[in-house]
């Protein structure tokens, strides 16, 4: 409630643009891709930004196969 933007979409609809090193860079440093801005702390990227490597290439891995949907669409 207030002041914490939504959780956004990370199907293909939401993230499309991002690349494995932008995913990456976004988890380990909080920066959007391509001058999106900084993400707010309510993503817990500082914590998932300890995530190794291979970890980080899991969840991408995992996103990849999510097929696109409209926010809210189950
Ligand atoms: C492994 C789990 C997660 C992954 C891979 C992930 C990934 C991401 C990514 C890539 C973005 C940026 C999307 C964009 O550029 O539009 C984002 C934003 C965000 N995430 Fe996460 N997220 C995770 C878990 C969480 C959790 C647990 C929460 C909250 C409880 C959360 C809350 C948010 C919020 C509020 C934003 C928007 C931040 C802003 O607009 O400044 N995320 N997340």
């Amino acid at each position: 409630m207030g002041g914490s933007p939504p959780t956004p979409n990370l199907t293909p609809t939401g993230i499309g643009h991002y690349t494995e090193d932008d995913f990456k860079r976004a988890l380990r440093t909080g920066d959007r891709p391509r001058g999106g801005g900084k993400l707010s702390e309510e993503m817990p990227w500082k914590f998932y930004g300890k995530m190794t490597d291979a970890e980080l290439q899991s969840v991408w891995a995992f996103l990849k196969t999510v097929p696109p949907k409209q926010f809210g669409e189950q």
